[in-house]
């Protein structure tokens, strides 16, 4: 056997989204500032709910974990990414660890939706019961499970992944070290690792995706039954507004469980990744928190006491 088949891999070499220099340059620019305000409008939220007493309610309490793990989780994939736009041959040594760590947050993440679809479902049937219904031990253990699932889920993949070796290849078709790319590059068998993501990822990812959305149909048969048309109205439209982001999330987070064949269909994959890891962080603070108008007055207090100190 030839020597160089040995020769263990240590550092991957990402190709990124394209090899286009002059594109590089606007894709840098276009992330940096979806990265800003993914970092600016999360974090804020999370210190906003955190600072304003009248949002201390379990709601919002719900809200403010989903911000912080979107800033973390575009973290994991953005600071890197944007390095790599700006070198010729952009690499990463630290590829098991930033899967463990989007892993870890994009898992949350998906059990936090979850847990708001719930915390919706109680809040819309029964508004008068809802803070007997939800008391502060429930809230903090609903949060602490889904950071749980997020531990265990990505750990599971990353020992697999840990388990394989690479022996020669290391280029990655990919801005990030994701599953389906470290597979495909791997000289063992990987048959094992494709079980797991199936029944971690395929199976575990829709039956939580399923269930958000039955969640959000009680919730619409108890909207239809119980509000005035007004009040119908509003909260139709809260309820759309986060179903579409948790049909954003799930449908193109289940993308990166595909090993895409084609040349074609790998750049295609790229352009939906782009999504779940940088797009739809930066719009979570507004389809969740800002059409909210306890936020949106928490907000403009927030500015006025910084111009106008008391
Ligand atoms: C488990 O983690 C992997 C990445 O490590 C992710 O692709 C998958 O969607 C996660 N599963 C669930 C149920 O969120």
């Amino acid at each position: 056997m030839a020597e160089e088949n040995f020769t263990v891999v240590t550092e991957f070499i990402l190709l990124g989204l394209t090899d286009w220099a002059e594109l590089k340059v606007v894709l840098f620019m276009l992330f940096l500032v979806i990265y800003a305000v993914t970092l600016v409008g999360n974090l804020g939220m999370t210190l906003l709910i955190h600072i304003t007493p009248k949002l201390h309610t379990p709601m919002y309490f719900f809200l403010s974990f989903p911000s912080f793990v979107d800033a973390c989780y575009s973290s994991a994939i953005a600071p890197k990414m944007l390095i790599n736009l700006l070198v010729v041959k952009g690499t990463i040594s630290a590829c098991m660890a930033q899967h463990l760590c989007f892993g870890i947050f994009v898992t949350t993440e998906g059990f936090l939706l979850l847990v708001m679809a719930y915390d919706n479902y109680v809040v819309m049937v029964n508004p008068l019961l809802y803070t007997i219904a939800m008391p502060k031990r429930k809230c903090a253990g609903l949060v602490t499970g889904s950071w749980i699932c997020g531990i265990i889920n990505s750990s599971i993949h990353t020992v697999s992944l840990g388990k394989l070796s690479f022996c020669r290849l290391n280029v990655i078709n990919h801005f990030f070290c994701n599953i389906p790319s470290l597979l495909k590059l791997s000289c063992s068998d990987t048959s094992m690792n494709e079980l797991l993501l199936f029944i971690f990822s395929g199976v575990i990812a829709m039956a939580t995706f399923l269930t958000v959305i039955i969640s959000y149909m009680f919730i619409a048969v108890a909207i239809l039954r119980t509000h005035s048309a007004a009040g119908r109205q509003k909260d139709f439209s809260t309820c759309t507004s986060h179903l579409t982001a948790v049909t954003i999330f799930f449908g193109t987070l289940s993308s990166s469980h595909i090993q895409p064949s084609s040349q074609y269909s790998i750049e295609q994959e790229k352009m939906v990744s782009v999504f779940y890891t940088l797009v739809i962080p930066m719009l979570n603070p507004l389809i969740y928190s800002l059409r909210n108008k306890e936020v949106k007055d928490a907000v403009r207090r927030a500015i006025e006491m910084k111009h106008f100190p008391r």
